[in-house]
């Protein structure tokens, strides 16, 4: 059923020839389309520079939709038939915004739109600011309707860029008009953390220093580069994965339940998390990158042997961190992160592992160590969460063992949407709870300053190996051990 919150509106997508709106925001937008979720009327205008028309932006998004099996063949003729225009942006320079404004007032007019508008822009980080500029001096960024802007990650590259950013930004759109996205924050997991936390009291209960040992976030890939790796080596883990995605993560692992679930005072107990840990020094932090190796049996080249990767690269394919969030809740419990490509696997967790009971009075009967509890949420592959707890195997000995009790989200619910899409359409219902705010993403990238700053030279690992060993040395040095290792 359509929401009836959701109203008719233009939908414009910046960087409409790119990667993105092929792979993740056509597809959401025509499962949006298909489950009545795409306000009826509503219609879709592609930009960018290269000199499509209509029809040949429909046969090339038809065609797109299709490689990408993302629906019955007529049903995605018939969307980009009756959805999609596009308007060329010729060099893009700030003189194409007043054409761009005509073409949106005229599509507007002829179908019978009242001026609500969304401007994704799905664009390189180098092209926001003079987008959002141009719009703004076309006077597009107030309309007959509302206007909402979606911006991509990265926001910025360093603190000062965002910071640049948002003072840009605000220049022309007021705060409440930005929808910074991480589209993390649509997977059904990252959600449900909220669900988890604080919808049971009894995990609640458990979830603080008294209780928790450790909390690790792993965000492991077994792909490289992938043809990517212009924009990887500006880019590296830490601000592909790190400063958003994985950062995003933590602070829904770590915050605090707010009074309400408005979008402000759930955003507002994050950036406070961002704001109690404590300064994170390059001794915290390893970066690794990978060298020659083989994954899933499969003889891959290193980073640096790459096409687009310079020999002697610098960028980082892994870091690991070690933080700690010195508040009433956290004082004295490590945080452990780390994600890396060439992996020997695909797989997103966050990991809670429970202190051990004080006195264990089965160990002098039973030849098992006792394990200590945990808590796994699993963010990808297969969204869910495990728990990991002690149970007494039948018979006469009392003999411990560790049972693995398991929720998945496909078991119950089937397969879940792609996270763009619940995020697409919080856009279209004006709902900014799971985005960015600016005070978040300054606080973000001011946590990692010091790193940016002084980064540690890189040290190497192969691929399909599980990253370098001074990894486990960073977490050794505290005392503990990934889990898994
Ligand atoms: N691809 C992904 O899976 C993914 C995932 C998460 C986030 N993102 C983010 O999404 C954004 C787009 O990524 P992408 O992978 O789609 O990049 P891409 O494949 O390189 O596409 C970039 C798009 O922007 C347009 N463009 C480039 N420079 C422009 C400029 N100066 N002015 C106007 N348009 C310009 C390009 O078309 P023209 O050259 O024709 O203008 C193209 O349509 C980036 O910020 C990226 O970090 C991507």
């Amino acid at each position: 059923m359509p929401d009836p919150a959701a109203q008719p509106h233009l939908f414009v997508v910046f960087g409409a020839t790119g990667d993105l709106m092929q792979r993740k925001l056509l597809p959401a937008l025509f499962h949006l389309h298909q489950q009545g979720k795409f306000p009826a009327g509503s219609l879709i205008l592609g930009v960018a520079r290269h000199p499509f028309d209509d029809a040949s932006f429909r046969g090339s998004a038809a065609s797109s939709l299709v490689g990408e099996k993302a629906g019955p063949e007529d049903a995605i003729r018939a969307f980009c038939d009756q959805t999609l225009f596009y308007q060329g942006l010729a060099a893009g320079g700030p003189e194409t915004y007043p054409g761009l404004r005509t073409r949106i007032e005229q599509v507007e007019a002829a179908h019978g739109l009242s001026g609500n508008r969304i401007f994704y822009l799905a664009l390189p980080l180098e092209a926001f600011g003079p987008t959002l500029q141009g719009l703004g001096t076309a006077g597009l960024n107030h309309g007959p309707g509302w206007t909402r802007v979606v911006v991509e990650k990265p926001f910025g590259r360093d603190l000062a860029s965002a910071e640049a950013l948002n003072a840009l930004a605000h220049t022309y759109f007021q705060e409440k008009q930005l929808y910074r996205i991480d589209h993390y924050l649509g997977k059904e997991t990252v959600q449900n953390l909220l669900v988890f936390r604080f919808a049971n009291a009894f995990v609640e209960s458990d979830w603080n220093r008294d209780r928790v040992e450790k909390v690790e976030i792993t965000v492991a890939e077994s792909l490289g580069v992938e043809g990517r790796a212009n924009y990887y080596e500006t880019s590296g883990a830490l601000r592909d994965m790190i400063q958003n995605h994985v950062t995003q993560v933590l602070t829904l692992v770590a915050m605090e339940p707010p009074a309400h679930r408005t979008e402000d005072e759930i955003r507002d107990e994050k950036v406070k998390v961002l704001r109690s840990i404590r300064r994170i020094e390059p001794g915290d932090v390893v970066r690794g990158q990978y060298t020659r190796g083989t994954v899933d049996g499969v003889s891959v080249p290193g980073y640096r042997e790459e096409t687009g990767v310079a020999p002697d690269s610098d960028t980082e394919t892994y870091l690991a961190l070690r933080l700690k969030i010195p508040n009433w809740r956290w004082k004295d419990v490590p945080f452990f992160v780390r994600t890396g490509k060439r992996l020997p696997a695909k797989s997103s967790q966050v990991v809670l592992t429970f202190r051990a009971p004080p006195v264990s009075f089965f160990q002098s009967e039973s030849e098992y160590e006792l394990s200590p509890d945990r808590v796994t949420i699993l963010l990808q592959p297969d969204e869910g969460f495990e728990i990991a707890f002690e149970i007494k195997v039948p018979g006469r000995e009392m003999r411990v063992q560790t049972h693995r009790m398991k929720f998945h989200y496909s078991d119950v619910f089937g397969v879940l949407p792609d996270g763009y899409e619940a995020l697409i359409q919080d856009v279209m219902l004006g709902d900014a709870n799971l985005f960015v705010r600016a005070d978040e993403v300054e606080e973000s990238w001011r946590l990692y300053t010091p790193i940016l700053d002084h980064p540690p030279p890189v040290v190497f690992y192969p691929a399909g190996s599980d990253g370098p060993a001074a990894a486990k040395r960073l977490v050794e040095e505290w005392g503990h051990r990934w889990n898994p290792e």
